[in-house]
């Protein structure tokens, strides 16, 4: 229990006897987020500074933050790491000070049946209870919540992954369906509060230059990449059971590509964008000409570092044959992009950190006899890391007027200074699930991938490798 102050709130006769309730002051104007795994990694690393980020941004905003966690902490160590990360975040040190100060610790296991009750019932209406926890630990403490009483428009916030396969996906989805409505669930995945990503929208839909040739009559094919020059990171414990294909495509590069496909929205809001998400994925399947791949890395060196073999790696069981490279190549069957292929990879412990988007458009449709010289494919590239967009074109050449070389239009665009977290946070703070994963379309993903994640495990697909520090196998072709 955390240490006492004087609840701004009325505290109900009920909770004051109550030994799991949370006490505190309470600014009675804001939402309540509670933090579940509090002590853990994902909350230092990336959700508080996140937090930071958007306090940095919008200083007068209020929260009544809570860390819950089995760990035997008090508000004084919670308080600490708040201030901390919010500072790291960007946070100005009053704003930062302030949030730290009425910051509240409770003591939770979320495994206990007993414990949630008395917990629950200390929330405030609207309370957003984030569960910064592995998946299965996530799915049990639901379950749990389905016997106490919720306080009225609860939200959960749920990180990725969301369920092992389709089967548990949809498992999960019930189970979150007899708690509280659609709207009040937010399935996290960073990758929608990336400006960089959002920028997709943009270019696309705020251009009249763009969307008429965003189609197969005009685009040859799509590549979206994530290659990460990081390795493990000592992240056995979850990666060895993930590997790049679930880890990254599943979730990520699927919403990457469904925003870089999807029909044009009316407005941008959460029900229009996630319709037109869902409706590109529902058409999306493994494209009949083109194999998967799946690949894990050998030792190597990777900025001069020594990288051990995956398979060496503490944690890791061999036999596994977890992939730490993946590419899988998708069909999208609609009449916008009938016969174009989509090309996904995403991999660990490579050369070069890659990050983007790139389409690829088709040769003009007949070239005036009098040019010499190359002409090179249009392309427009979204570097989702960097958040750069690069054009190139054919331009006629410097030295012979005739002959064509290829010119690159390159721009950088304003990353937002709010990180993905922050503006994940912002969406769930404020109420609106413009920026989570719907139910249907987390498991969409997984439809999408299971054909191929069946043919893996059954052998069919052989499993290559790549030193590490290189760009994967060379057998698989450039891209
Ligand atoms: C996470 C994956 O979801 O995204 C990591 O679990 C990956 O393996 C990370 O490194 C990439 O996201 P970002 O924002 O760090 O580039």
């Amino acid at each position: 229990m955390s240490e006492a102050t004087q609840p701004t709130r009325p505290v109900a006769p009920s909770e004051q006897s109550d030994p799991g309730a949370v006490s505190g002051r309470e600014h009675t104007d804001a939402p309540t987020l509670v933090i579940l795994g509090a002590s853990g990694d994902l909350t230092s690393r990336l959700l508080l500074p996140g937090l930071g980020t958007l306090m940095a941004h919008e200083p007068d905003r209020r929260i009544n933050l809570v860390g819950a966690d089995r760990k035997e902490w008090g508000d004084e160590a919670w308080r600490e790491r708040v201030l901390e990360a919010m500072c790291r975040g960007g946070a100005r040190p009053e704003v930062a000070a302030g949030l730290a100060r009425d910051a509240r610790y409770q003591q939770l296991d979320v495994m206990d049946p007993e414990a949630w009750p008395a917990f629950v019932r200390s929330l405030a209406p609207d309370s957003v209870l984030y569960f910064a926890l592995p998946p299965a630990v996530t799915m049990a403490a639901c379950r749990l919540l389905t016997r106490a009483d919720l306080p009225a428009g609860l939200r959960l916030g749920l990180e990725k992954p969301f369920g092992n396969d389709l089967a548990s996906a949809q498992e999960f989805n019930r189970l979150l369906a007899d708690l509280v409505t659609e709207e009040q669930v937010f399935r996290v995945d960073h990758f929608l509060g990336k400006s960089t990503v959002l920028n997709i929208l943009g270019v696309r839909f705020a251009n009249r230059l763009f969307e008429p040739v965003w189609s197969a009559a005009d685009i040859e094919r799509v590549d979206i990449v994530f290659d990460e020059s990081l390795a493990l990171e000592g992240r056995a414990g979850y990666y060895d059971k993930a590997g790049a294909l679930i880890d990254m495509i599943q979730s990520h590069l699927l919403l990457v590509m469904a925003m870089l496909a999807m029909e044009e929205p009316n407005r941008i809001d959460h029900v229009e964008l996630r319709d037109l998400m869902m409706h590109v994925l529902r058409a999306t399947h493994c494209h009949p000409d083109h194999p998967s791949h799946r690949a894990r890395y050998t030792a190597g060196q990777v900025g001069g570092k020594d990288v051990p073999s995956y398979a060496d790696e503490p944690g890791v069981d061999p036999a596994r044959e977890t992939d730490t490279l993946a590419e899988v190549t998708l069909e999208i069957r609609s009449r916008r992009w009938a016969g174009v292929p989509f090309r996904l990879r995403s991999g660990k412990g490579l050369g070069d950190a890659r990050r983007l988007a790139i389409l690829y458009f088709r040769p003009v449709a007949h070239l005036p006899e009098g040019f010499t010289g190359e002409v090179n494919q249009n392309v427009l590239l979204f570097d989702l890391g960097e958040g750069s967009l690069g054009l190139r074109i054919a331009t006629n050449g410097e030295g012979d007027k005739l002959s064509l070389e290829e010119t690159v239009f390159d721009a950088q665009i304003g990353d937002s200074p709010v990180r993905p977290y922050g503006e994940i946070l912002s969406g769930i703070l404020d109420g609106n699930p413009l920026l989570s994963v719907r139910g249907d379309i987390a498991e969409e993903c997984w439809r999408i991938v299971a054909p191929i994640i069946d043919a893996w495990r059954a052998g069919e697909v052989p499993l290559d490798d790549y030193p590490a520090g290189t760009m994967g196998p060379l057998t698989w072709g450039v891209v």
